[in-house]
């Protein structure tokens, strides 16, 4: 039905995929800053609607901000006035000081012993999530209590019900006779993390916030004012304005996604409540066409099998680049406006696109992974979820080789 074509890669025409152009193996991400504004502004509005003060955003940028790249990330969020940086260990922190961020910088997961130091070093304010931290950090802080002149703040984590880091309302009284004996640390925040908050069918969260605002009431029973108070990740912040608090902390509503809710109905209320705009699209060329006969196999163990005479186009792009191995034979790309499913396993390195059904597919021609190209769209989100996970796991899965385009 086909012939083989042999491709002269010097005619490829660019102009026609609105590309971004650069030199080395033709996959990119584009990460939008202007949309990273965009969500921060929507954020700060939904959040601050009720004209009740002014709560701060704790920017989430943790895990190379989501996959999109920590420092670019981060000095778009500051100039569009973060008020705080979230991240997961110290290392992840001392890059965004070494890059020039001046906000506040919170150690979301705590610290490990031998940490400490840098800690200081580097202005960061840890989450204490276990009480004998106390201990390390106040030894920490008066080594360099000279230098720094005044206590180390921390933020307190309080476990209502995730099971997995943080002191139990319980261990409050304890937390508050232990910090009394750390002269040079200072609590300056107190948080919890919601388990579900995107669950409307169950009342899990209602209970976490109960016994959070119970731990913060024990905590100015016992003389200890709990600094700055916050709950909310993205669901939470979309979606009950009761978890506000003082500040929130948003994650992938920042980089443009909703989360699926229970109902799902509630996603297109959240979504006319706070408009977001997607932040990356992830690009690659087709490297390689072929026509492939009915009756034989593509990719590794001829996972797919040709039903009729098909033209195959082969993507440079594969599981290692963030393409997850899960969408072979059940994902789809954006090839010249239209889609093309993902046929055979996905590679490494590759993947292949049945183009049979359009038109004047080319060697050069852009396969649209996540974004929008012409009419069509297909977001992370959209895909994560038809997986059956988050869409946080596939923007970590951006694979390191991947070039980040940071476009206004
Ligand atoms: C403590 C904490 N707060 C906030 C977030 C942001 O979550 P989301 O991406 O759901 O907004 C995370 C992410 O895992 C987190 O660990």
């Amino acid at each position: 039905m086909f012939s083989e074509g042999v491709f002269d890669y010097s005619g490829i025409e660019p102009s026609m995929t609105r590309a971004v152009q650069f030199d080395g193996r033709p996959i990119w991400a584009e990460v939008r800053l202007g949309a990273l504004a965009h969500n921060l502004r929507a954020i700060r509005s939904h959040i601050n609607a009720s004209g009740s003060g002014k709560r701060k955003v704790l920017a989430v940028v943790k895990a190379n901000a989501y996959g999109l790249g920590a420092v670019p990330v981060a000095k778009a969020l500051a100039k569009a006035a973060a008020d705080w940086f979230g991240v997961t260990c110290t290392t992840e922190g001392a890059e965004l000081r070494e890059a020039g961020i001046r906000q506040p910088i919170l150690v979301l997961t705590g610290f490990w012993p031998g940490e400490e130091k840098r800690l200081i070093e580097y202005r960061l304010t840890p989450a204490i999530t276990q009480c004998d931290q106390l201990r390390y950090l106040e030894r920490a802080a008066a080594r360099s209590a000279r230098k720094q002149r005044r206590p180390a703040g921390f933020h307190l984590k309080i476990d209502t019900g995730m099971n997995r880091l943080g002191i139990l309302p319980t261990d409050v009284d304890c937390f508050a006779r232990q910090l009394s004996e750390c002269p040079h640390l200072r609590l300056e925040g107190t948080f919890t993390h919601f388990a579900s908050s995107e669950v409307f069918t169950a009342e899990q969260t209602e209970r976490q916030e109960k016994l959070f605002c119970g731990a913060l009431e024990r905590l100015r029973a016992l003389g200890l004012p709990p600094g700055i108070v916050h709950m909310a990740n993205s669901a939470a912040l979309t979606a009950r304005p009761s978890t506000w608090g003082d500040m929130v902390r948003p994650g992938a509503v920042l980089y443009g996604y909703h989360q699926f809710y229970d109902p799902p109905e509630r996603k297109a209320e959240m979504e006319a409540k706070v408009p977001l705009q997607p932040a990356l699209s992830l690009r690659a060329r087709l490297i390689s066409l072929r026509n492939v006969p009915a009756g034989q196999g593509v990719g590794y163990n001829a996972r797919f099998v040709a039903r009729q005479a098909s033209r195959i186009a082969v993507l440079a792009a594969g599981y290692a680049d963030g393409l997850v191995r899960t969408l072979g034979n059940r994902g789809r790309v954006i090839i010249r406006g239209q889609f093309a499913p993902l046929v055979g396993t996905i590679s490494m390195d590759l993947a292949m696109a049945d183009v049979t059904r359009i038109e004047g597919v080319q060697v050069g021609d852009v396969a649209t992974i996540y974004g929008s190209e012409g009419p069509a769209a297909q977001q992370v989100s959209e895909v994560a979820h038809s997986l059956g996970t988050v869409t946080s796991d596939l923007l970590c899965a951006l694979g390191k080789r991947v070039p980040r385009f940071y476009l206004p």
